[in-house]
């Protein structure tokens, strides 16, 4: 058991269990921090984290994403679209939305529907077996899994692989990109294994191309430019690393948020149009992407503090969306109709995530499925696992009653 803390302490696990007190005292003595050990900046209030997001130019990515030094150099990778700035990042972004479109994703959710409906039949007879369900691993973890691997059009036997390359990876950031233990560990096999691997399906694809996204991507042009294998196999890293256990961890945190809150529960379940309100709302009070880097390109004054160029600078998403100069004195509470017309859970700017509408909608689905079937669905807090992260914030396991808790009647 960690004792609560208010100190911001990005490496302790009483800090990563519940960071939200040590926001608050960020956001309201400290709102431009100097974290000394590793050395790095953290703003924390609403209004701070836009701006800065938002000026690229001052604010890069291209020296990455955490407060690790070299961080892109031990990846062992060329940069990402992630890891670009602008001129470079608008090309890829360009390329890379013709064939990522909003269209593409919504043509994906009856096999979506489908996916879960199965899930949830498995689920249930588990639990009418006298089983305890996981609704973590049984269904907002594979849910992402099998989304990409539609969306990349990966043939069924191969989809079980991506799991333990995701873990890798973020075990790998979490861990401070130890090269030592990466090179030694699993890391580095699961990354050699997933470059191969795509490697592989470009060239499939090039040959023979299909309507999947990757085909897609091979062949999509704008102003005379093109994406090299490299840009491809860079954005199939990014997706496999960033959008798989970000969305499992949204469908996790609203379905956490909402067990905590049977009287909103109850508002969602009766009507299910609240449902994609709700999961921002839920995306807000626990962001799946907490904290993420920049690096000052000059020197910049923030609340009269200067912070000279080269520096680490963390974006607190998770503090800003809990910031009640922005969202009000109930800005730590869940409320599913809360009006929010903007937030920091897909950040913003030139880097706003690029598979905002997929994660939507796969988490969408899933909602409106659950609570159709499960109005009552109940998450047995006590017996939860987090993941410990000074980055994301979500589940390991979260034991689940789709019934509801047998006390609760
Ligand atoms: C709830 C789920 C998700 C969350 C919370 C999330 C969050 C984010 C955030 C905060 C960023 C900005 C990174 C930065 O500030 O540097 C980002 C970028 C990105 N996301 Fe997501 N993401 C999610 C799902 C997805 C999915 C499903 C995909 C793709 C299938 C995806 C692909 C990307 C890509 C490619 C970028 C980089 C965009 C760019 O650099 O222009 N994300 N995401």
């Amino acid at each position: 058991m960690t004792e609560a803390t208010d100190v911001y302490s990005p490496f302790d696990p009483a800090f990563q269990a519940d960071p939200y007190p040590a926001y608050r005292r960020l956001r309201d003595e400290d709102p431009v921090h100097r974290h000394t050990d590793p050395p790095f900046w953290a703003l924390s209030r609403f209004e701070d984290v836009w701006d800065a997001v938002r000026d690229h130019g001052t604010f890069s990515s291209a020296s990455g994403l955490t407060f690790y030094e070299d961080e892109i150099g031990k990846l062992g990778l060329a940069p990402t679209m992630v890891m670009l700035d602008p001129p470079r990042h608008t090309v890829l972004r360009r390329l890379i939305s013709h064939g990522f479109t909003p269209r593409r994703t919504a043509a994906m959710e009856d096999r979506l529907r489908a996916f879960v409906r199965a899930r949830l039949a498995v689920m249930r007879e588990r639990e009418a077996g006298g089983e305890t369900v996981d609704l973590h691993r049984d269904l907002s973890s594979p849910l992402p899994t099998f989304a990409l691997a539609e969306l990349l059009d990966v043939p069924e036997a191969d989809r079980a692989r991506f799991g333990p390359w995701v873990s890798a990876l973020t075990t790998f950031q979490d861990q401070g990109f130890d090269t030592g233990a990466m090179l030694e560990g699993s890391g580095a096999r699961a990354v050699a294994e997933m470059f191969a691997y795509f490697g592989g399906v470009i060239a499939e694809r090039r040959a023979r191309p299909g309507d999947d996204l990757i085909s897609v991507l091979t062949t999509a042009e704008a102003d005379g430019e093109r994406l090299t294998d490299w840009d491809v196999l860079g954005f199939c890293f990014v997706i496999v690393a960033g959008g798989n256990d970000t969305t499992g961890n949204l469908v996790s945190h609203a379905v956490a948020l909402l067990s905590g809150r049977p009287d909103q529960r109850g508002l969602v379940a009766r009507d299910p149009s609240l449902i994609p309100n709700a999961l921002l709302e839920s995306l807000r009070l626990e962001g799946s992407v907490q904290a993420l880097g920049r690096t000052t390109t000059r020197p910049v004054a923030i609340r009269g503090v200067e912070i000279p160029a080269g520096e680490k600078v963390m974006l607190l998403y998770g503090a800003a969306n809990r910031d009640e100069r922005e969202f009000g004195p109930s800005a730590g509470e869940l409320d599913v109709t809360r009006a929010i017309p903007r937030h920091l859970g897909f950040a913003s700017g030139v880097h706003f995530c690029i598979g905002s509408h997929l994660a939507r909608l796969q988490a969408r689905v899933a909602l409106e499925e659950l609570l159709a079937a499960h109005p009552r669905v109940d998450v047995d807090q006590p017996r939860a696992k987090r993941l410990m992260s000074p980055f994301t914030r979500g589940w390991v396991s979260l034991p689940a009653y789709l019934g509801g808790q047998p006390m609760c009647g």
